[in-house]
């Protein structure tokens, strides 16, 4: 019992040794290397490093001054969780920079020179959580549905960007986003940008101020937020003013059939009293009972309607609140 499982320990022992020797001989130059994690933090390198384990989680090229991540030799890594490359000088396009990097959570591309975000981008990254594209001075574009298949970015910060303004639909359809950091951007403070803004609770509204329009320029976010509130809010759309014009005719047409009723009860009163003297109390019996039961009938039609306008209510007011 005890020659064969010496065999397999003294083997698992040789195949692990192997591995830190490979491992240690594969870590790039001016790098350090420890179990799956490789930091080349501040090494002043112009490229990235060509010969990086495969089995890499944690990769930091935090402050270098690398200006391009090469597609084939990033995509390798697809054990990737976490990737700083924070204080860099990248400025390519990044469509095809991560497209196999699946089970990457943490990205930090702040503090580089990135000119804008496209829907490709991002979009294999269906695992990360954490986003940063902050202090990009030169990023401009952010396109429409660039983060759709980010379902579980909770930070996300463009804060200090060229950024002016940010679509409500990118941030709309996140439902785990906790934090978006938007301070400090040129931003234009009209009434769709709002609206994106009360979705989302920012992290830091005193440092998110209006450039333009001009009326808010400085302002800052708290103060604008009550200001442009009620000006956005009282915003009708169509939808809104075909659903008043139903109201309005449903009490109209309710109206009508009331009005109706009752000088239908009038016209009988009237001829059951001209008919006949004698069974007068009878008749004023039998009348009252009438009229009275016209009136709930009278209170359903209006019911009814009112019903089935309220039934139509949901449509229109789902379509105006945005969040
Ligand atoms: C990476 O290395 C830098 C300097 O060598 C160090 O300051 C930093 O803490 C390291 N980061 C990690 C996550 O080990
Ligand atoms: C970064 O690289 C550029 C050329 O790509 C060079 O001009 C610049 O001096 C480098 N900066 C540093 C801090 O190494
Ligand atoms: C950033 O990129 C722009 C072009 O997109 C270029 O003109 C500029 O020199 C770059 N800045 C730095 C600091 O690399
Ligand atoms: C979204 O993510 C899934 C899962 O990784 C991937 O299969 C799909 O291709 C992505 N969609 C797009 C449009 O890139
Ligand atoms: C707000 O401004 C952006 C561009 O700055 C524009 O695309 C958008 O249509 C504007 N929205 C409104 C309601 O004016
Ligand atoms: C707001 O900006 C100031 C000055 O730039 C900075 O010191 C402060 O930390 C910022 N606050 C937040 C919450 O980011």
């Amino acid at each position: 019992m005890s020659p064969p499982n010496g065999h397999k320990s003294l083997w698992l022992v040789l195949l692990f040794g192997m591995g830190v020797m490979a491992k240690s001989l594969n870590c790039p130059v001016k790098c350090t290397c420890q179990y799956l994690e490789v930091n080349c933090t501040g090494q002043q390198l112009q490229d990235f490093p060509t010969t990086i384990p495969l089995d890499t989680r944690q990769l930091i090229l935090a402050t270098n001054n690398i200006s391009y991540l090469p597609s084939v030799e990033l995509n390798f890594l697809s054990d990737l969780v976490y990737l700083d490359c924070r204080e860099n000088a990248i400025s390519e396009d990044l469509d095809f920079a991560f497209i196999s990097l699946n089970k990457l959570i943490y990205l930090d591309l702040s503090f580089n020179n990135l000119t804008r975000v496209t829907f490709t981008t991002f979009s294999q990254l269906s695992s990360l959580v954490v986003l940063k594209i902050s202090d990009n001075p030169n990023l401009v574009e952010i396109e429409k549905d660039s983060f759709a298949n980010n379902t579980w970015l909770r930070h996300l910060d463009v804060s200090r960007t060229g950024l002016t303004f940010l679509d409500i639909s990118i941030v709309k359809d996140l439902p785990n986003l906790k934090s978006l950091g938007l301070s400090e951007n040129l931003w234009n403070c009209n009434c769709s940008f709002l609206e994106g803004f009360f979705c989302v609770s920012s992290t830091d509204p005193e440092n998110i101020s209006c450039y333009s329009p001009a009326a808010l320029h400085g302002w800052s976010m708290p103060g604008v937020e009550s200001k442009l509130h009620y000006t956005c809010l009282l915003h009708l759309h169509d939808t809104d003013y075909a659903f008043l014009g139903l109201i309005g005719f449903c009490i109209f047409s309710a109206g009508t059939v009331a009005a109706w009723l009752a000088g239908m009860c009038v016209v009988l009163y009237e001829f059951h009293t001209t008919r006949g003297g004698n069974d007068e109390d009878e008749d004023e019996d039998e009348e009252s009972s009438a009229s009275s039961a016209k009136h709930p009938e009278d209170a359903d039609g209006y019911q009814s309607c009112f019903l089935f306008c309220i039934h139509l209510l949901p449509s229109p007011s789902v379509k105006s609140t945005a969040c």
